[in-house]
């Protein structure tokens, strides 16, 4: 863990310094904010392995810190140290209610306790309570990812196929790893589309869900009423239905629902459409693996790169990306190690032009596979369908392993 990021929120600038040249000597990288609002943006940016916080803050309440952080994908499930020069049980007891994994006072000796609870042991002297831990997890946030993988579908153009690519690829999984749960979670906006190429028209979707409290929407909720799709083998999170009702979308519940959503399913598939904005890039981050769908032509093969390069400056790993090639337009364009030299990426994933098939089965509400067993691009989702899920399994051990 020794290269593990920590970053120091106080607003002591003796005790910031301090602490960081401490922390610093144990060969930790350390960054340092004064202010909340500081903080929160360095922490969203720099994605620190631990948070050190001093909760009594001059800008923002000590509630509203611990909440936006455990709120937001890029940080919920990082550790949290309370680093207070408040020793009074009441203070200590309520601020790790609040959702901190740890709190310590300051005092001169707490540098050693300090570094064991950055390196996730247990203090090593148990008969100075300077260290306390949380009694109980914090009942409203989730705090805790769920070991379900992440799997975002994301394109730099529309029309690609990502929609069909992501239904059709979700079976896959099933039939691969048959006790799988998987739901599939369509949030292209402004009006989603997998609901309709799987023959789904009930009322639960993402819209719906969104309003929900988090007493109503919880993981056995997810679990129990996402509908069944038959013989896609997935639990279907609906996408808006309409325009309008995608401007009521209340984004910020998306982040808690997608960390339940890994509680409650093996893997986790969001159709992402082409959107890269406020909501979608968190989530693209985050992701165990991004399956870039990618067609043949220059143009869209031109953007790719840009938006990956756009994503590498914002902290994206080339091992969370795995481009497939989708021919949907025709059989014409670049040839793949063309398309692999332009992107500097290996490309193992490809799906053949289908025609008028592809649409048929779409309008048929039928998976590939089962409309067209036989066909190559049957055999090439199926490929494709276990690269990402090795990957992403892969990527998620190393995460976690790295936390
Ligand atoms: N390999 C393929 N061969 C033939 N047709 C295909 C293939 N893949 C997708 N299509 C067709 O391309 C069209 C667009 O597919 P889809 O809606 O999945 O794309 P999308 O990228 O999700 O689009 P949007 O940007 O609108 O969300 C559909 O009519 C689909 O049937
Ligand atoms: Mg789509």
């Amino acid at each position: 863990m020794s290269t593990s990021r920590v970053l120091i929120i106080d607003p002591e600038e003796a005790s910031l310094q301090f602490l960081a040249k401490e922390i610093r000597k144990a060969e930790y990288e350390v960054i340092t904010a004064s202010t909340g609002k500081e903080g929160l943006i360095l922490a969203w940016r720099e994605r620190p392995h631990v948070l050190i916080i001093d909760p009594n803050l001059p800008d923002i309440s000590r509630e509203e810190m611990i909440q936006k952080l455990r709120s937001d994908r890029r940080t919920a499930r990082r550790l949290f140290i309370a680093f207070s020069s408040l020793s009074d049980p009441q203070d200590v007891q309520d601020t790790l209610n609040l959702g901190y994994d740890h709190y310590l006072t300051k005092e001169a000796d707490a540098i050693p306790a300090l570094l064991d609870a950055i390196a996730g042991k247990e203090s090593q002297k148990p008969e100075q309570p300077i260290m306390v831990d949380r009694p109980e997890k914090p009942t409203k946030k989730p705090t805790k990812q769920g070991d379900g993988k992440l799997i975002v579908l994301f394109s730099a153009k529309g029309g690609t196929g990502t929609s069909s690519m992501c239904a059709n690829l979700a079976p896959f999984i099933v039939n691969n790893q048959p006790d799988a749960r998987v739901v599939v979670v369509d949030l292209v906006l402004p009006i989603g589309s997998i609901a309709h190429i799987v023959g789904y028209s009930g009322p639960l979707n993402i819209i719906e869900a969104a309003e929900m409290s988090d007493v109503e929407i919880s993981k056995e909720y997810l679990q129990t009423s996402l509908p069944e799709t038959g013989l896609w083998k997935f639990q279907l999170f609906a996408g808006s239905p309409k325009p309008d009702d995608a401007n009521q979308l209340n984004i910020s519940r998306i982040p808690v629902m997608l960390n339940l959503l890994q509680q409650a399913f093996d893997y986790v598939m969001v159709d992402l459409g082409r959107s890269l904005s406020k909501i979608s890039l968190p989530i693209l981050l985050e992701a165990d693996q991004i399956c870039l769908i990618l067609s043949p032509e220059q143009g869209t093969v031109t953007l790719t790169k840009i938006v990956c390069e756009y994503l590498e400056s914002k902290g994206l790993l080339k091992e969370q990306v795995y481009p497939l090639i989708n021919r949907a337009v025709g059989l014409e364009g670049l040839t793949k190690s063309e398309i692999e030299d332009i992107l500097d990426m290996n490309i193992t994933g490809s799906i053949p032009y289908m025609g008028h098939n592809f649409s048929l089965a779409n309008n048929l509400h039928l998976p590939i596979y089962y409309k067209f067993p036989e066909e190559v691009a049957t055999l090439s989702l199926r490929q494709a369908a276990q690269e990402i899920t090795d990957r992403a399994i892969r990527f998620k051990e190393k995460r976690l392993l790295a936390i």
